[in-house]
């Protein structure tokens, strides 16, 4: 399938009458939704409506195929040769925790995280260190992308039960070498978990050929549905852990007193699960597999090359991350000097139609210890395109021009932006700085910007 022509599969990317289109930048967040995998989930409940493995009627038993099709899906397009160690939770936060909060400790075990690492594989690590006795330890990595594998292996030298890293940053989208860091850490005895929620999306993952033990992703970030995650484990190694919830569905035999646990992967996967979210998933997995990985990959370099030319040179703006684009393909983060990364937010969207996320991206720990307030990151996914990039570039140019010390910052701050997208259409200026922009904004989105700003959110 060509890249070029997905575009029309995506109904929010459609123009519409009274509503523009966006320029959606925000896919590391969550990706936007294309027409079949809506098709799947409406056809769950429209055709075969049953739960699967309870009842012997046809419902049943259709859904139980589809659903059991996805684990296979879902071990295929992640590199297990076995479907049975995937199993479906709600989110990479769950299959986070079901390996932390499922693993034995012993007092001292240690798991090594690195310093900037999502919430979602923090916390939880924070909360066995109080619980159950684990230390938790950091790995600084560089600011560069760059990785040092020296100072991994002295890590590692002191002793390390699990490993537990991101694959791809959602701060900067740069990957670490999750080869050489899994290969150093069995070496020592030690598991790995990769958080992959960043690089599932966007590169090809052989995880039986890499040796992962675990593997965690959000089908939310890869044109699937919210509420579906999957842990995807090695052979044999969903064995040992504990599962988080039991009830229906986890037990082979029950009496009053006793219990017998199902095998793995259905003894973690308790009560009525979310037929029409897998099915959706395993529909995104094969409209991903159409387009193409190695596709998606070459259409985001370009993509953040492009814009990461366009906004080169520009002394107020500070780029997170490796300068070279192809070390970070899906996300350009920055900061600008003189407006908060919030307000930035609010003004490429009241005046270009440009959705990006701003704030700490739940990696408060990253902000805090350098004492920033955030940034914004734009980030791409292979249904944007030149004119999305181009469009970035404008946006961010505009605001620099209207910042206060800037050659151009005496500009009437509801004059029309010239690089404004012609199908925008909305009532009110383009862009401003960051109190012109306020009094520019509808009262809405104001209050909206400020309640933001109040939480810092994350
Ligand atoms: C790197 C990374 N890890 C974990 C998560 C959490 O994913 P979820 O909220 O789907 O569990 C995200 C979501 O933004 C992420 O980017």
């Amino acid at each position: 399938m060509s890249v070029e022509r997905t575009r029309e599969d995506f109904p929010a990317l459609v123009a519409r009458p009274g509503r523009t289109t966006p320029v959606y930048l925000d896919s590391a967040c969550m990706s936007l939704v294309p027409t079949p995998v809506l098709e799947a989930m409406e056809e769950y409940y429209r055709d075969f409506p049953g739960c699967a493995g309870r009842s012997l009627h046809r419902f049943s038993e259709e859904v139980g195929r589809r659903y059991e099709a996805a684990r296979a899906g879902f071990a295929g397009f992640l590199g297990r040769k076995d479907p049975s160690g995937v199993v479906f939770v709600r989110n990479a936060t769950e299959a986070i925790n079901l390996v932390g909060q499922g693993l034995s400790y012993r007092r001292g075990d240690r798991v090594l995280v690195t310093d900037r690492e999502h919430n979602s594989n923090l916390i939880v690590w924070q909360r066995l260190a109080v619980e159950r006795g684990i230390r938790l330890s950091t790995l600084a990595l560089p600011d560069d992308g760059s990785f040092d594998g020296d100072a991994l292996e002295e890590e590692l030298a002191r002793g390390v039960r699990l490993v537990s890293f991101f694959h791809t940053s959602n701060l900067d989208g740069h990957s670490l070498p999750i080869r050489e860091i899994t290969e150093r850490a069995h070496d020592h005895g030690a598991l790995v978990l990769f958080d992959g929620c960043q690089a599932a999306p966007h590169q090809r993952v052989d995880l039986d050929a890499l040796g992962v033990d675990f593997y965690a992703v959000s089908a939310h970030k890869m044109l699937g549905p919210t509420g579906i995650g999957v842990l995807a484990a090695a052979p044999g190694a969903l064995a040992d852990l504990r599962p988080l919830l039991l009830g229906g569905e986890t037990v082979e035999w029950s009496t009053l007193t006793h219990h017998e646990l199902r095998p793995p992967p259905h003894r973690f996967e308790a009560g009525l699960q979310n037929y029409a979210g897998v099915i959706g998933a395993h529909a995104a997995l094969r409209y991903l597999d159409r387009v193409g990985l190695e596709e998606i990959e070459s259409r985001q370099r370009d993509l953040n090359a492009r814009v990461t030319r366009g906004l080169a040179g520009q002394p107020r703006l500070q780029l997170l991350g490796p300068p070279d684009p192809r070390d970070r393909p899906s996300i350009f983060a920055f900061a600008l000097d003189g407006i908060a990364p919030h307000d930035a937010a609010v003004f490429l969207d009241e005046g270009y139609d440009v959705m990006v996320r701003s704030g700490m991206h739940c990696v408060h720990s990253f902000y805090e210890r350098r004492g920033l307030p955030g940034n914004v990151r734009a980030s791409f996914y292979f249904y944007n395109d030149r004119r999305d990039a181009e469009t970035l570039v404008r946006g961010v140019e505009e605001l620099l021009e209207r910042l206060p010390g800037s050659s151009v910052s005496g500009t009437s701050a509801a004059s029309p932006a010239s690089g404004r997208r012609r199908d925008s259409g909305r009532p009110h200026g383009a862009g401003s700085t960051r109190a012109a922009a306020r009094s520019a904004r509808p009262r809405r989105r104001a209050a909206r910007g400020r309640a933001a700003s109040a939480k810092g959110s994350g």
